[in-house]
């Protein structure tokens, strides 16, 4: 398996490893819950993009770090104020979603990729990228780990052959290599089947189809939510969206408000408040077209328009 996964990153991501450097973990969501175990005590500083990804820093908030928001825009994470904030806070971990940002969409420029490495190594900053995405689009940009072997990479099979099958990975080498093998069998919570069963797709190359299936569907779907947003809800994205399965809007009004009346009409989405590290803006969302067939995308934006206008 671990053989397997170390030929798939390096087909479809361009990451080049050791298999001993592949550790099996269930989903993404278990690996940064074990980092954070590893990495993590009160007080431990970890930059975080603000909004980011509520889930995976519910394990971070758990160990008492001390979470940092730093502002992104259509470029990513904004780097220099990164670099103003280490300066402040002092040196610490760095998660990141560098390509197709949950909730935004947008990548990490290159220049910014560049700079983060450069002030990871200066100030001796721990950078873990967690990448669920970039193998359904065919825009992405490299990914950290592809040109820094520093860098702790999270992925997962969650996007590729199903999130209900639990299983994810972390790249990483060194002594944090050895402790997380020994803390992943405290609970072995990656189940023995489904990492066979995920094996035997990866070997007969099935994920390698899925992938090429999706490069093609998945921008199609991000292209017709941003065209049906800029003809039924202009001026409300908050981000460009680049790749990934979300925008993120402005909703105007209270959005917990729009979805107890949505769920009704069989619109959903996600309030954006709890994606922003101190819980406020109630009036944004989250859109996602992760599984919603790309006929109802339209469709959907214009319940959710309806719904805005009266409430
Ligand atoms: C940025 C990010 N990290 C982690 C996950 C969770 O992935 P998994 O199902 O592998 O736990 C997701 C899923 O939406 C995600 O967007």
């Amino acid at each position: 398996m671990r053989i397997e996964l170390s030929r798939y990153v390096n087909r479809v991501l361009g990451i080049s490893t050791n298999w001993r450097n592949v550790i099996v973990t269930a989903g993404a969501q278990h690996a940064v819950k074990l980092l954070s175990q590893l990495l993590m005590r009160r007080r431990t500083v970890v930059y975080v993009e603000n909004p980011t990804f509520v889930e995976t820093v519910a394990p971070m908030r758990f160990q008492m770090a001390r979470l940092i928001g730093v502002p992104i825009d259509n470029d990513g994470m904004n780097t220099h104020e990164l670099e103003n904030l280490v300066k402040k806070y002092g040196p610490g971990i760095v998660y990141t979603v560098p390509n197709c940002h949950n909730p935004t969409g947008v990548l990490l420029s290159r220049d910014r990729r560049k700079h983060l490495i450069e002030i990871a190594k200066r100030y001796g900053l721990t950078i873990i990228e967690d990448d669920p995405y970039t193998s359904l689009y065919p825009n992405t940009e490299p990914t950290l780990r592809s040109v820094s072997d520093d860098v702790i990479y999270v992925g997962t099979l969650s996007k590729v052959l199903g999130p209900g099958l639990r299983i994810g990975f972390v790249i990483v080498g060194g002594k944090l290599r050895d402790d997380l093998e020994k803390l992943e069998q405290h609970d072995f919570a990656a189940s023995t089947l489904n990492q066979y069963l995920v094996y035997d797709l990866l070997r007969r190359g099935v994920a390698d189809d899925v992938v090429k299936r999706a490069r093609e569907l998945y921008p199609r779907k991000l292209k017709e939510l941003v065209d049906a947003l800029s003809d039924y809800l202009p001026n409300t994205l908050l981000f460009k969206p680049s790749c990934g399965f979300y925008a993120f809007i402005s909703t105007k009004v209270n959005a917990w408000e729009l979805l107890r009346r949505g769920v009704k009409q069989g619109v959903l989405f996600v309030p954006g408040d709890r994606f922003f590290i101190d819980g406020t803006r109630q009036d944004t969302a989250r859109l996602s077209i992760g599984s919603i067939s790309i006929d109802l995308i339209r469709e959907g934006v214009k319940a959710l328009r309806d719904l805005i206008t009266t409430t």
